[in-house]
């Protein structure tokens, strides 16, 4: 506890500066007096004796009146306070098996070697993002949901700058309490993640397969959209009713299909090309550089490692990379140091 004096009324304010460590000046508004001034705090938190600009203080006189009014309590000094929002991404499509999870992954392993703070939120029933990163938390999301437990308790560090949320089974008994919910079920997630989501950079979402009350509420969590997109026919289909679903949210909740995210590119063959060129006729600078088939995407998850881990100079490092690029709007971007692939026009030539 510090104590200001405000130049203007005097009146003393016992202020917890420690709060403030990240800034040394700020201005502060007396809530006696409404007066605002200016302190500057040292690397220890205390007000500099040169902090007060205006008028000097004055201090209480000496000589105590006959009766002493009851100390009054002292009045909290305001300091604007500026939370930081993360971006919130979540990576998903009604349709299995297209490489959400392997998004969600490598795209948050990615952004933390680049230097972010990601926190990686699993609502997969499978819990497949803490198989990939090798990783077996005893709690997750359902703890943090039903109020178990605490954010610190379920929450655990995956990697340098990368913390995991895990999913798994007994995210079916959530589903089964939102849907009870008789109002507000859809915002679930929005309120437990509040005040926790503010310590990082990124948030990604993986997301399950299907669409149900949880997807509802990664919705409305999520501020982006990215969507994988595997280059067969049938995802198309897939991809316009999610985009259809997606409507829907809209009408309660500003949300937008941002990323387009092809995967499972085969340049070998013809097909994938020709609907890697529809996507883009429909879809414009939504759709990103396509992820490539990589064989080595679908080893790495068995060793419990990323990508980056895995095979860092392979054609998956190179394509999440890119994708890493994209989402950070950075295309000098490296991520732990190392430049991986080439840019993204080098990265599939044959297109
Ligand atoms: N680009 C890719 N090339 C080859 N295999 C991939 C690729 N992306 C994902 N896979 C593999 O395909 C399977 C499905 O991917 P996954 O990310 O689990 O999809 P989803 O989460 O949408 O169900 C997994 O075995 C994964 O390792
Ligand atoms: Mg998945």
């Amino acid at each position: 506890m510090t104590i200001i004096v405000c130049p203007n009324c005097s009146r003393k304010h016992h202020a917890d500066t420690s709060r403030f460590a990240e800034k040394k000046r700020f201005v502060v508004r007396c809530k006696a007096c409404e007066h605002k001034f200016v302190i500057n705090l040292d690397h220890n938190g205390l007000v500099q004796p040169d902090a007060i600009q205006s008028k000097p203080v004055v201090q209480p006189p000496a000589a105590q009146p006959a009766v002493v009014a009851a100390p009054q309590p002292a009045p909290i000094i305001e300091t604007p306070r500026v939370p930081k929002t993360p971006r919130k991404i979540c990576v998903s499509l009604s349709k299995g098996g297209v490489g959400k999870t392997t998004t969600a992954v490598n795209l948050s392993a990615g952004l933390a070697m680049a230097g972010y703070k990601v926190l990686l939120i699993d609502t997969d029933t499978q819990g497949q993002s803490s198989f990939m990163l090798g990783k077996k938390p005893p709690a997750g999301l359902t703890e943090l949901l039903t109020g178990e437990l605490t954010a610190k308790e379920t929450i655990v560090e995956a990697r340098p700058n990368l913390w995991l949320l895990s999913g798994g089974r007994s995210l079916a008994g959530v589903k089964r309490i939102i849907d009870k919910k008789s109002f507000g079920s859809e915002w679930t997630l929005s309120e437990a993640m509040a005040e926790v989501d503010t310590a990082y950079d990124y948030v990604i979402i993986d997301t399950s397969p299907g669409w149900d009350q949880l997807t509802v509420n990664v919705l409305f969590y999520a501020t982006e959209v990215l969507t994988p997109v595997s280059l067969e026919v049938m995802s198309l289909h897939g991809l316009a009713e999610f985009t259809k679903n997606l409507h829907a949210i809209k009408k309660y909740k500003d949300i937008d299909l941002n990323y387009i995210l092809p995967t499972f590119l085969d340049t070998r063959v013809e097909q994938p090309k020709h609907i890697y060129r529809k996507l883009q006729s429909l879809y414009n600078d939504k759709v990103c550089t396509p992820i490539r088939y990589d064989e080595q995407l679908s080893r790495s998850p068995s060793h419990g490692e990323t990508i980056f881990e895995f095979l860092p100079d392979g054609d998956g490092a190179a394509d999440y990379a890119a994708l890493v690029r994209t989402i950070t709007k950075d295309k000098t971007i490296l991520l732990g140091g190392v430049k991986h692939g080439g840019n993204e026009e080098t990265v599939i030539p044959s297109l």
